[in-house]
């Protein structure tokens, strides 16, 4: 083929690959364009995940009619004129690609009328194809509807997944906009369902400042509640804004905001910072939640770095890390010793011998399991056969064919088993083996799972999207054993649950779980929903470090791990198990035999 010049239009559909991935793209670049415009109200409306029909209305300074046919062609910007104004980016939007780039591919209608004018005016376009300018009936703002997304792209098309999840990243989407800005007011709606309601807040016009009273709104009580506000300056920088403490981290990263200059980022350098501030308070796989706020000098960091505005640069980017991770942890080092009374096991001490009398796995009576639920319980509902092994002397020879993975000796910095088998030592991730064993028990019983009837339902705030994914999932839910009724939008009832799973603090079981089936930031190696369901069912009740087990539960795990397939590995592949034969300890005290 010879080398030509792309016609326009073609032109836009392929800058609309780099920024219009899904539905959540195009809310994403219009109620940045209303936020831009000074609106104080923005009404977001979806219809089928936002594929038939994403619309934005705004009550910002509108465009006025002889701009509007501008405003939709590539490269034409209202917010910056010269490469000096790159420099120093104040708005959200600069490239002048989002509207072209959209209507490319959609069916796309704008009307807007200038807060000087008198009139309304509306421009329709046909996957690109502008129809004339018309006059319209519109109060001063704007209003966006496109329809349709990728009708014209059938390969774009295809890469979108089901309404629920597309439903579920606007939500996600328009969450981090509506914590950017508390005196603006944000509305979702999709059919005749409100999935976000967010009024205006804060005292004066303009006054963007962040609000708890927003954070409460739109993540919830919990975490407002939990958190600990941070506010820190130092030369042209500042950070603010609130932490969770360390007790309520999470099994995901799904509460993990920042926000530039009001804009949402997710950028590695700043998550890194947080992370390595709360370093010394989180254990294993738990995730810090914040909501923080850089406000910096706009003309040291340049946000003309990432196609969608995700990623940053800062001019020092060192000095920027520091300051982050220094703000977190001198925070969190304040509030230790306050912490104490609700802080969980992060200290964890090694537990050499075994800390509690050994107990016969029959009762656990007697047995102190001051934690959110008991271990010994848990061991025991996963052990079908666990009464046999209760009878078994505990000081068996060790490592005996019967029991390949040998006889526990201690526990080892609240993570790990020690064992002696025939062959010499054995060790053994206990949170990753259990997880195992539960996934493999869950993956057998589906369908015919034992249930354990609740004394008393439980009721289940969740968020309405969320809720709507898991009743999507309900079958799988179900056969799992769950017992589960939908009272309310945002409220599910537990009346069962699998016999399997400890029966304590469920609703924070059932969240988590939720948020780990639809954060594909942790996914598990498993393919399909169900599998996903159940691995994170597995993971989520596993016994957790740092929880001290006697030695009979600990001889428990091996023996169940002895009779689960795949036990080598935990759901995320990592091994559960290792071995240091007799031959290896001699090779490394040179003792010869
Ligand atoms: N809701 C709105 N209210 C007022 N003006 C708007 C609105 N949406 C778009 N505009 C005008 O249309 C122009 C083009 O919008 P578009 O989103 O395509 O580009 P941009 O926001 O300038 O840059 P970017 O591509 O980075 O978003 C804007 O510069 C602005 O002047
Ligand atoms: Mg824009």
């Amino acid at each position: 083929m010879p080398i030509r010049v792309l016609d326009h239009h073609l032109i836009d559909q392929i800058a609309a690959g780099e920024v219009i991935e899904r539905p959540s793209s195009i809310v994403k670049e219009l109620v940045e364009n209303s936020l831009d415009a000074g609106a104080r109200s923005v009404e977001v409306d979806i219809e089928a995940g936002g594929v038939r029909l994403t619309r934005v209305r705004d009550d910002g300074v509108g465009i006025p009619a002889d701009e509007l046919a501008l405003a939709l062609s590539r490269h034409a910007t209202s917010k910056i004129a010269s490469a000096a104004d790159l420099d120093a980016i104040t708005t959200l939007g600069f490239r002048g690609e989002a509207l072209p780039s959209i209507a490319s591919v959609s069916r796309f209608e704008i009307v807007s009328r200038h807060v000087e004018a008198d009139r309304a005016a509306s421009i329709y376009v046909d996957g690109g194809a502008l129809a004339e300018l018309k006059p319209a009936a519109h109060p001063p703002g704007t209003t966006i509807e496109v329809r349709d997304l990728f009708f014209n792209l059938p390969a774009r098309r295809k890469f979108l997944r089901s309404e629920v999840t597309e439903q579920g990243h606007i939500v996600r989407l328009l969450e981090r906009l509506a914590l950017s800005r508390s005196d603006v007011a944000f509305r979702l709606r999709s059919a005749a369902r409100t999935l976000l309601d967010a009024p205006a807040l804060g005292p004066a016009m303009g006054d963007s400042a962040p609000s708890l009273d927003r954070v409460a709104r739109v993540l919830g009580q919990e975490f407002a509640e939990r958190s600990l506000d941070l506010d820190h300056s130092a030369g042209p920088v500042r950070i603010h804004g609130w932490i969770g403490a360390p007790a309520a981290a999470r099994a995901t990263s799904d509460l993990q905001f920042w926000f530039v200059n009001g804009r949402a980022v997710r950028d590695r350098l700043l998550m890194n910072a947080v992370r390595l501030g709360f370093r010394d308070v989180l254990y294993g796989g738990r995730q810090p939640s914040y909501v923080l706020y850089l406000d910096i000098d706009p003309s040291l960091v340049d946000v003309n770095a990432h196609p969608q505005k995700l990623e940053v640069r800062f001019r020092d980017s060192r000095q920027i890390h520091d300051f982050v991770f220094r703000a977190v942890e001198r925070r969190l080092a304040d509030t230790r010793p306050a912490q104490g009374a609700v802080a969980p096991a992060w200290h964890g001490q090694a537990t050499l011998g075994p800390t509690t009398a050994p107990l016969g796995l029959r009762g656990g009576e007697g047995v102190d399991l001051s934690g959110s639920w008991a271990v010994s319980e848990a061991l025991r509902a996963t052990s079908a056969g666990v009464h046999e092994f209760s009878s078994q002397p505990l000081h068996s020879a060790p490592g005996s064919d019967a029991a390949p993975l040998g006889e526990a000796l201690a526990q080892i910095h609240g993570v790990y088993i020690l064992a002696q088998n025939e062959q010499g030592l054995v060790l053994v991730d206990m949170h990753a083996a259990h997880e195992r064993v539960l996934y493999e028990k869950l993956k057998a019983q589906q369908g015919t799972a034992a249930t354990q009837l609740l004394l008393a339902p439980i009721s289940v705030a969740l968020k309405v999207d969320e809720l709507d994914a898991l009743m999507a999932q309900r079958a799988d839910w179900e056969a799992a054993g769950f017992e589960l009724e939908r009272l309310s939008p945002d409220t599910l009832v537990v009346r069962s649950v699998p016999a399997l799973l400890p029966r304590e603090d469920i609703a924070s079981l059932v969240r988590d779980v939720v948020s780990g089936v639809a954060d594909s930031g942790t996914a598990h190696h498993l393919d399909g929903a169900t599998d996903r369901l159940l691995g994170t069912l597995a993971c989520r009740s596993a016994i957790h470090a740092h929880r001290r087990l006697s030695l009979a539960e600990m001889n428990a795990l091996l023996r169940q791990m002895e009779q689960t397939p795949r036990a080598d590995q935990c759901n995320h592949g990592r091994p559960t198990w290792t071995q240091v034969t007799l031959a290896e300890l001699d090779r490394m005290f040179l003792r010869g035999r």
